[in-house]
């Protein structure tokens, strides 16, 4: 096994143990998915393979979330890098990637690397699609939120895309059908276009049987 391909395991066995108990859509599953888009992409966008799967690999780790803030989380994530990666650069890359990826609302600053912007598309092409949908439901299920409410105004331009008394449903106008519109690569923008499609046509199903429609 060569130096770098060490690292990557190292690297699943620190993010297994950190995820595994964890049920609101960060699980070990999404992680492994991530990263096999992520070197999909890589290839096609010709993106250094290390630097973006060990950046998938870590992406979560830093999550508000799971951490008691994103500070933290950041903390842990450098700290680990810097027993494993001896190469400065490789490490900062990694870090700019983990600390600017996530969607917060839509108003983080446009990736600047291509291995960024391959990890992003990836991870966001997890939310959208029939896995999307069933994660999105598994999190809401996880912190009690009701699937839908029709008294609840579904508004896509809810200013603070967290607010605890969203529903799931509200959850796609909020962030999920809006993922389409920000892929960063080709083929990223192509399996968005299909995972969207799927999105809409679940919903409008959804709101059918909701409505009795036979
Ligand atoms: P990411 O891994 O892309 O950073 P998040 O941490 O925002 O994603 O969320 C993890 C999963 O949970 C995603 O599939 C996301 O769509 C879903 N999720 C996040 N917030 C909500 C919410 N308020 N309601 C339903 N699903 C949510
Ligand atoms: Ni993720």
């Amino acid at each position: 096994m060569n130096q770098q391909e060490n690292i990557i395991t190292l690297a699943e066995q620190f993010v297994r143990q950190a995820l595994q108990s964890d049920y609101t859509g960060h699980d070990w599953w999404h992680i492994d998915r991530v990263r096999k888009l992520t070197l999909e992409l890589a290839t096609l966008e010709q993106a250094d393979p290390f630097v973006c799967e060990l950046a998938a690999l870590l992406h979560d780790i830093a999550d508000e979330k799971l951490n008691e803030s994103k500070q933290q989380g950041l903390d842990r994530v450098r700290d680990w890098l810097r027993i494993h990666v001896s190469s400065m650069e490789i490490l900062e890359h990694v870090m700019l990637i983990v600390a600017t990826m996530s969607y917060n609302g839509g108003v983080n600053p446009r990736m600047e690397t291509i291995e960024g912007k391959v990890v992003q598309d990836a991870d966001r092409l997890d939310a959208m699609g029939a896995i999307g949908i069933a994660r999105a439901f598994t999190y809401g299920g996880a912190k009690g939120r009701a699937m839908h409410d029709p008294q609840k105004v579904i508004a896509s331009d809810v200013v603070d895309y967290r607010a605890n008394d969203q529903t799931t449903l509200a959850h796609f106008y909020i962030k999920l059908l809006k993922l389409k519109d920000l892929m960063n690569t080709t083929y990223a923008k192509e399996l968005a276009e299909q995972r969207h499609i799927f999105m809409e046509q679940f919903l409008q199903q959804f709101y059918g049987e909701w409505e009795g429609k036979r």
